[in-house]
């Protein structure tokens, strides 16, 4: 029998599937937590032997606020029919729920009060996209905590993130919502997030429960519509959707949210083979699931099922534990149970899941909450997470000498567009508390550098969708009278974000003719991104001479925009995403597959080269669109800064490594600019061949490194077999011997490469 070893640092995770010791059916973890989890499940069994079948049905409803307390819910929750809430953040209106739970209901058994705590609170940081921007975790994992801390400070112990849905669909509103395209780079920042909100432990002043959302497959969409279909082959969803997944549950996420789509013709909300198949059985979750808004009453609208009594069976027999919003449990579990379609130890099994996490989050104990324990929210510090998550999350994607902008010499700068001066618009999607007031915007914080009479501000169009060009002439006089010009365009936070999917991703409104029109003014232009997504930014490329991508930056976006704007700092922020040149190339991201007929700059020909009435032949034929081409406008990773890197001395450890060791690689870092800056050194490797088809290029690991001006770092990384498997075509994870290659450098397209062969042992050939 394996050693005891940590399981998660919370003891959520069925032990078995570690190699940890599993105890009668209990879940444990480090042999200091064993003790908790042996009291908990004590706990567990003596309150569910006290419970009424209804009290148990109760358990498993999450219910809305209500906009408050109304006298139906106020009754309900007095009687046990109500295990949650959601979307209370008023503490006098919480505590108030919860003394009803505890002091008035006949078992006392306390709320979970959830919300979405997506990237911040009433401070906000960047759109999740924008974290994963700055490929640095540990940020990440402090912004997390931060968030953690002010939503408990209201009487929140449930937040409804991270949300780990890889996609590769800039359409697709809830983009903004995600850590981008990749699985490494998304299984990485989860992890963090869930350490930050749950913090060393779940019942710490200022942890709260995290959800690891939405399981699975929804970031693939179809046409990146919101909620429509989505087809994931087996192998596909293993290698590519469920790695995060699997990682948070890895670090101990208490919750996991069943996704709206239908996945391969089973909606996700019905599907065993995800919920107790893979998550608990395989994983070892040892959580609990909440559906998605109403998407248990949703199979029925799916046409899964002929009405919402045989939604509640589907749904419980795949494991989903607690209903979001609707009441189709509630409904027709006890009518169910009477006809034998479920049982009540399934019933058992779904209810004593939850209350493990109220007794992990110390509930029982301390139900109530006291503003005064926590910080205010909003201070200074906070701000301060917020302000380096924002810098760090600022891709710098082309400059053509003009940035960083010379203060010194700067006597006036024309800083002009919709999003320059909104702290509403640049907080971004699901900011429920996000407060505008904290926002700093890109004029304040210049202005407050610079000089408020330096900063000549023109809106000129009144929202990023405004077709109106009367405030053009406005905006090339203030140009006129300037020798800076900064303009920040982008996307209103409402074009992203759930059900917010755009078919066209360009830039909105007039904004492409306003920088047309700045553009025959004759100044070097430097452009400001503030979106939700990547855009298409082909009709403005041209027109900028340096251009900043700034997602939806969150309440420290001005001061962040400045410092990279005035060269205080180096960007250094790199993309999670990869940037179409048009819409009809997505899906397109940069571990896709060779393909038989991969396209090369030789082999690729444009529209405009082929000779009208070209005859049709069958060879030469290359995987590429006619008048797009086969690359991206920015590929995955990419970034730059103010100063330059180079990369030398790549090592691997050995040519040949045999199969089950680890292969280390080495290379040095040197900053060889004239400024200190942050670089993300990425390794990538390409299994050369597979049992199935492996990506040209994969991430599998990064290190964000800061050096001064001349100043060298050792690179050391190292591969595991582990990190190197691969589920095959009978969908068992395998690490194979055979030929990889190895690339590190700035970005996904980086040419430094290297090679090393796993091989078996002689015995085994
Ligand atoms: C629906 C969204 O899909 C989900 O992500 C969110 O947590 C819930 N609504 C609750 O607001």
């Amino acid at each position: 029998m394996p050693a005891e070893q940590p399981c998660s640092p919370h003891g959520l995770r069925r032990v078995a599937s570690l190699g940890c010791l599993l105890v009668s059916g209990l879940w444990i973890a480090a042999p200091g937590e064993a003790r908790d989890e042996q009291q908990i499940a004590n706990r567990v069994e003596g309150l569910l032997s006290q419970m009424t079948l209804s009290e148990k049905i109760g358990q498993l409803a999450q219910l809305n606020s209500d906009n408050g307390l109304s006298p139906d819910l106020s009754e309900r929750i007095r009687s046990g029919r109500v295990g949650s809430i959601l979307n209370e953040v008023r503490v006098d209106v919480v505590n108030e729920m919860q003394r009803l739970a505890v002091e008035e209901s006949r078992l006392g058994i306390p709320l979970l009060i959830g919300r979405d705590v997506i990237h911040g609170f009433n401070t906000v940081l960047p759109i999740p996209l924008g974290l994963a921007a700055t490929f640095n975790p540990e940020l990440v994992q402090r912004g997390a905590r931060m968030a953690a801390t002010e939503a408990a400070s209201t009487g929140v112990n449930w937040t409804f993130a991270p949300m780990l849905d890889v996609t590769r669909d800039p359409r697709w509103g809830r983009i903004a919502e995600s850590l981008g395209e990749d699985t490494y780079l998304t299984s990485r920042m989860a992890a963090a997030m869930v350490r930050g909100f749950q913090g060393e432990r779940l019942d710490g002043l200022g942890s709260i429960a995290a959800c690891a959302k939405h399981f699975a497959g929804y970031g693939a969409s179809e046409a990146g519509r919101d909620y429509a279909t989505t087809n994931i082959p087996e192998n596909e969803l293993r290698n590519v959707f469920l790695p995060p997944f699997e990682a948070a549950v890895e670090a101990g996420v208490a919750t996991v949210m069943a996704s709206f789509s239908d996945l391969n013709g089973v909606p996700a909300t019905a599907s065993r083979f995800l919920m107790t198949d893979v998550l608990r059985k395989e994983w070892g979750f040892g959580g609990f699931v909440v559906s998605d808004w109403a998407s248990i009453e949703q199979l029925r609208i799916h046409g899964f099922t002929a009405n919402d009594r045989d939604s509640a069976a589907a749904a419980l027999h795949a494991g989903v534990n607690m209903e979001m919003a609707t009441s189709v449990y509630a409904n027709h579990l006890e009518s169910l149970l009477e006809d034998n379609r479920i049982s009540i130890s399934q019933i058992d099994r779904m209810v004593a899941d939850i209350l493990r996490i109220k007794f992990h989050l110390g509930l029982f104990e301390n139900p109530y909450t006291n503003p005064d324990d926590f910080p205010a929210r909003g201070n200074e510090q906070h701000l301060e997470v917020a302000r380096q998550a924002a810098l760090e999350s600022l891709v710098l994607l082309k400059n053509e000498g003009v940035l960083p902008l010379d203060a010194e010499s700067l006597d006036t700068l024309a800083l002009i567009g919709p999003m320059a001066d909104d702290g509403y618009e640049q907080m971004g999607t699901w900011v429920f508390d996000g407060q505008a007031d904290l926002s700093q915007t890109p004029r304040a914080a210049l202005a407050a550098t610079l000089g408020a009479d330096k900063v000549r501000y023109v809106r000129a169009l009144q929202h990023s969708r405004d077709q109106s060009h009367a405030g053009f002439d406005a905006a090339l006089e203030a140009v006129a009278a300037s020798d800076g010009v900064v303009l920040v365009l982008g996307e209103e936070s409402i074009l992203s974000g759930e059900a917010h999917s755009r078919a066209n991703i360009d830039l909105p409104g007039a904004q492409a003719a306003l920088v047309q029109a700045l553009k025959n003014a004759g100044k070097p232009i430097v452009a400001v991104i503030m979106a939700g997504r990547p855009l298409t930014l082909g009709n403005i490329l041209e027109d900028v001479d340096a251009l900043l991508y700034a997602w939806h930056p969150g309440s420290m976006g001005g001061p962040a925009i400045r410092d990279v704007l005035l060269g205080a700092v180096s960007p250094s922020g790199r993309l999670p995403v990869t940037f179409p040149r048009m819409v009809g190339q997505v899906p397109i991201y940069y571990n896709q597959k060779h393909t038989g007929k991969p396209a090369t700059a030789e082999s690729f020909r444009y529209i405009d080269d082929i000779p009208v009435r070209m005859p049709q032949h069958s060879s030469g034929f290359v995987s590429s669109h006619l008048d797009a081409g086969y690359t991206p406008q920015f590929p995955f990773g990419f970034g730059m800064s103010y100063s330059r890197f180079e990369y030398r001395d790549l090592k691997v450890s050995e040519v040949e490594v045999p199969l089950g060791e680890p292969v280390e690689i080495t290379a040095t870092l040197t900053n060889t600019g004239d400024v200190a800056a942050s670089e993300v050194a990425q390794l990538y490797i390409r299994d050369l061949v597979g049992n199935v088809t492996r990506p040209v290029r994969e991430l599998k690991d990064f290190k964000r490194v800061h050096l001064e001006p001349g100043e060298t770092a050792e690179l050391q990384f190292e591969l595991t077999p582990e990190s190197l498997a691969f589920y095959g075509q009978n969908m068992t994870k395998i690490t194979e011997p055979g030929r990889f290659q190895v690339w590190l450098g700035g970005d996904s397209a980086a040419p430094l490469q290297s090679e090393f062969t796993l091989t078996l042992p002689k015995s085994e050939y």
